[in-house]
Formats: C-alpha cells, structure tokens, sequence
C-alpha cells in the first residue's frame, strides 16, 4: 500500500490493507505514542445501521496511515445478551484509566428491534487498547440522582408525579410539546436517557460522559468514577431545548471547547458550537464555526459540509493542533460512509472550521 502522505476530507480512506476504513462516529485514543481509531463498523445497505459486526479498531502512528486491528468489540450471538447480533452499537469511545490500567469504551446501545426507546449507555473494559474488549453492562444513567443545576423547587415527588402524566411512555418527542424539564423528572427514578455521547478525560484525571439525554433535547454532563466505568453522582443539564446531537469536546487554554450538530436524523444540519470555563459549565453557545464549502457536495457552514461531528482530536506534540472529525453518513449504504477531519482554528473568541479538500500537518 503506497503512504498517504495528507489528509483528503469526504475521500475513500484506505487502511494497510487498501480497504476503506471501517469505523464510523469515531472516538480516538492515543496510548504510548499510538493513536488507535474506533468506530462503528458497518456493513453494506441500510443493515449497516444496525450493529451486525461490532465496533473496530485501527491504530496508526501518523494520523494518516491505518492499520487495521480487527474487531474491539464483537456483538453476541447470546440472544438474551443486550448487544446481541442486530441492536445498535453507536458512537464508541474509549479512555484509558491509569490507575486500574485498564481501556474503557462508552458507546451508545439500542437494544435489538426496540429502534431508538432503550437511549442507554453502554461499557466495555480491556486490559489492551485493541482489545478485545469485554462487554460490561448497559444502563440508563443517573437514576434516583438530582443534577446539580437544578432549582431545589423543582426536586420533589409531586413535580415527578406531574410529569410521569404529561411524558407517559413516550421516548421520543420529535414536534417538541414536551418540556425537556418535564422528561428529565419522569425519568427521575428510572434513570435518564443517553443516546449520542462522547467521554473526556481532564488534566487531573476525572472522566466525563457528555450524552445527549431527555429525547435528544438536553445534554447532561455526568461525572465518571474513579474506574471510569460508573457514574460518580455528579452532573449537570446543558443546553436545555437545544437538541444537541453529536458531542464533542476539547481542553484548550484552560477553557472547555465543545462541537456538535443539530438533531435530523442521518441528514445534515449546521454545527453548534460552545464554550466554558468549567467542564460543568455554565455552558455559552457560540455561532456555526464551519466555513466554506465542499466542492464534492456544494455544501457549507448551513449543512456542516454534508457532516455530523463525532469528535475533537488534539495532536499530541504539535501545539494548538487540534483536528475535528465529521461523519458524512451514506446511511442507504452505510459502509460507504465518509470521513471529514478538518484542522481547527482558534480565535479571540473561539474557532473555525474551515473546508479544506486535501491538508497536512
Ligand atoms: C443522529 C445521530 O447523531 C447518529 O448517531 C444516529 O443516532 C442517527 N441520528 C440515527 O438517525
């Protein structure tokens, strides 16, 4: 396989193998001097939205030239198992806990044949970044714990009562009649909903799990445990009615950058953007920071350049390097998926992402 010597936004990325790479809504990890790329494998037509495979993992020590290291996490053929064969396995990232020394992958899991209603998070250990890892449980987060912006007025058994009443069993509010208040307390004591999701590690080693919760309407921001593998008790809502979709996030400067895309299904949409002081915010939302337009598809800052954000990859040894990675979803053909990772661009007031159609570091 010839090198690849730059990147070529929205093109076939071929791995060593000259296979286009196979790991969508990727999470990155770097590990001792590698960087290993998860994602979503997919599988050819409108099945591939499913997760029939599992999710991979490639590694590579240039950001540009992959190799593959096969399946992380397989599905199960175990009927009863909640990633069986066939639910959907979204949005894989992983962390690396140095005190258990162990690799710890999040991931968005809808049980099988259930659509979107099951809005759990999922996790999976490894003792290797390339796993294989094991599956360790999937649950709705934060059940029976208050976030912590909420009013004291607002936490008591009759406002939960109220709202059970107005949400019922509803666990998608596409027109939006439902306060995202109102989904948050009849979620209360079962837990909250997570559906698209991201995990980040600060500089003094606390985790957070960043999901977008209440029927896509409001991010929560939740504390992990010391292990990585549990929520510590500790969260916030962000962005409430704001149906934020997409996660991502990085630390720069000291302050807390943040991506995502509006909610439209696997269509595009124009990109948020955010900035804080405290990764708990309070969060203050920033203009589209895409600019340009991708010849390929004539689509700019209104549609993301045809993308969805998946995560923000900050170069180790390169300063201010900081790349954000796009999904363009082909989800009649979703192993046809294509990858956009475009350079960002800080400013006095926050970034850029501008449409480059090939780039280097
Ligand atoms: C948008 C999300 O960002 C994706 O991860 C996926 O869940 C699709 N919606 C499904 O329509």
């Amino acid at each position: 396989m010839k090198s690849l010597s730059s990147f070529h936004p929205g093109a076939i990325w071929p791995d060593n193998n000259g296979v286009h790479i196979n790991a969508h809504s990727a999470g990155l990890l770097f590990h001792e001097g590698r960087y290993y790329w998860f994602g979503e494998h997919k599988i050819e037509g409108k099945a591939g939205n499913r997760a029939e495979v599992g999710v991979h993992v490639y590694s590579s020590d240039d950001l540009l030239n992959w190799t593959d290291e096969g399946i992380a996490l397989a599905v199960s053929e175990d009927p009863e198992s909640d990633i069986v064969r066939g639910c959907i396995i979204e949005r894989p990232k992983v962390i690396y806990n140095a005190k258990t020394r162990k690799f710890v992958m999040w991931f968005h899991l809808e049980l099988k044949d259930l659509g979107y209603q099951a809005a759990r998070a999922g996790v999976a250990v490894s003792d290797t970044a390339t796993g294989p890892y094991t599956f360790v449980r999937s649950f709705r987060p934060n059940a029976g714990v208050w976030p912590q912006n909420l009013p004291a007025e607002e936490r008591d058994a009759d406002s939960i009562a109220k709202a059970k009443v107005s949400v019922g069993t509803k666990t998608n509010d596409p027109t939006g009649t439902l306060t995202p208040l109102a989904i948050h307390l009849a979620q209360h004591e079962g837990g909250q909903m997570a559906r698209d999701m991201t995990v980040f590690v600060d500089d003094d080693g606390k985790a957070y799990h960043l999901y977008t919760s209440e029927m896509n309407a409001t991010l929560h921001i939740s504390q992990l445990t010391d292990d990585y593998q549990d929520h510590a008790g500790i969260y916030v809502r962000a962005f409430p009615g704001r149906f934020m979709e997409a996660p991502a996030i990085c630390k720069r400067g000291g302050r807390y950058w943040f991506i995502a895309s509006d909610c439209t299904g696997w269509d595009p949409n124009p990109a948020r953007a955010a900035v804080a002081d405290a990764i708990l915010g309070p969060w203050t939302e920033l203009g589209n920071p895409c600019v340009g337009v991708n010849p390929e598809n004539g689509l700019g800052p209104e549609k993301t350049f045809g993308g969805q954000s998946t995560y923000i990859l900050p170069v180790e040894g390169k300063k201010d390097a900081y790349i954000a990675l796009f999904d363009i979803w082909r989800p009649e053909n979703a192993i046809d998926g294509r990858y956009v990772w475009l350079p960002m661009r800080f400013t006095e007031t926050g970034f850029e992402i501008e449409w480059r159609s090939e780039w280097s570091l």
